[in-house]
């Protein structure tokens, strides 16, 4: 395995009193090359964080290969714990410690120069606030804190499940921001997410999780493609009639309050041709390229999909470096 994360045939069963035998995870696959900002989607409940968990061994799978850095997980993560920054679910930290204290007992926990505390406060915009007491922080402020702590040992691969939790635009483009700058800096980073808009935004590789089954993964660009009906919208000074050449001519039409949706459009000058051709004149032509969200629907149904309960909580290993997660509140 040369992948920096390579996952195959994933399984994960949990048992639960109330509703017995759950299947969280079903033969799922995925593989992160190095160097990719890698999204990592599915609906709630789909596995995303069983399968983090599992790939760094915090939860133990019932089937399944997968390796960490070329190292066989969770068998041999230790040999490459030091290489790995991870955050899986909200890490809880000690409300009455600063984030300056926090970073820098992790710091030398992890046996990481403290100097590194300032960087990584600087990385993820806490500066200003590092004095203050972590209990006084919003959701977002924690969550940067808690990137900061994966941060701390110049990780080459950083695996953030929902990092824009709890996250204002602003702090969400920051965040967006900051994955482009480390991957930018030869980061592999692996992010879970279903802020699509988002993804589609700071991810060039996804993968597409629905119901612990894999459902899509590839080039955001090819996923996309394969989705691509050619689509284009049209509006027209005579739209009844726009219909009825278009249609003649075997092409599909969606009527639409304002405008039409033609689908099977291979070049775009055919429907300007036809229409015009017959005195029909358009006000607007303009090809609709599908985009992550629609994709993500079709592929994983929400419709169909009731409602999962979220993961029970409890406090959750925040690293890798288990050693370093006693930082819990
Ligand atoms: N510790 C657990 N005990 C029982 N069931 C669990 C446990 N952890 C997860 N599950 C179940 O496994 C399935 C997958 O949950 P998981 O948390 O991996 O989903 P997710 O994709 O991360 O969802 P979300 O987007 O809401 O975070 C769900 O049905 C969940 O209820
Ligand atoms: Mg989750």
């Amino acid at each position: 395995m040369s992948a920096v994360v390579e996952i195959e045939g994933l399984r994960k069963t949990f048992h639960t009193l109330r509703r017995g035998r759950q299947v969280a995870v079903d033969g799922f696959d995925m593989v992160v090359e190095a160097g990719q900002v890698h999204g990592f989607l599915g609906p709630n409940g789909s596995g995303k964080t069983t399968t983090l968990r599992a790939l760094l061994g915090l939860v133990r799978a019932d089937e399944g290969r997968m390796a960490v850095l070329g190292e066989r997980s969770p068998e041999r993560l230790t040999r490459v714990a030091g290489r790995v920054g991870a955050i899986v679910e909200s890490p809880q930290f000690f409300g009455n410690f600063t984030a300056h204290r926090t970073l820098g007992l992790l710091a030398r926990a992890g046996g990481v120069p403290v100097a590194r505390v300032d960087e990584v406060l600087a990385q993820v915009g806490l500066r200003g606030r590092e004095h203050d007491r972590v209990r006084g922080y919003s959701l977002g402020m924690k969550q940067r804190l808690a990137v900061a702590s994966a941060l701390l040992k110049s990780p080459e691969l950083l695996i953030l499940d929902e990092p824009a939790n709890g996250l204002d635009p602003a702090g969400i483009r920051e965040m967006r921001d900051l994955m482009r700058s480390l991957a930018d800096a030869g980061v592999t980073v692996l992010v879970s997410s279903h802020i699509l808009a988002e993804i589609q935004l700071i991810c060039d590789h996804v993968t597409i999780i629905a119901r612990g089954r894999l459902v899509a993964a590839g080039r955001v660009t090819e996923v996309l493609a394969n989705f691509d009906r050619h689509e284009v919208r049209v509006r027209a000074d005579d739209p009844a009639r726009a219909a009825e050449l278009l249609r003649a001519a075997g092409l599909t039409v969606v009527d639409h309050p304002d405008h039409l949706v033609v689908g099977g459009v291979d070049d775009d000058t055919t429907v300007s041709r036809l229409l015009g051709e017959q005195g029909v004149w358009l006000r607007e032509l303009t090809p609709l390229r599908p985009d992550l969200e629609s994709v993500f629907l079709e592929l994983t149904g929400t419709d169909s999909h009731p409602a999962l309960p979220r993961q029970a909580g409890g406090p959750t290993e925040a690293m890798i470096d288990l050693d370093v997660s006693g930082v819990d509140a």
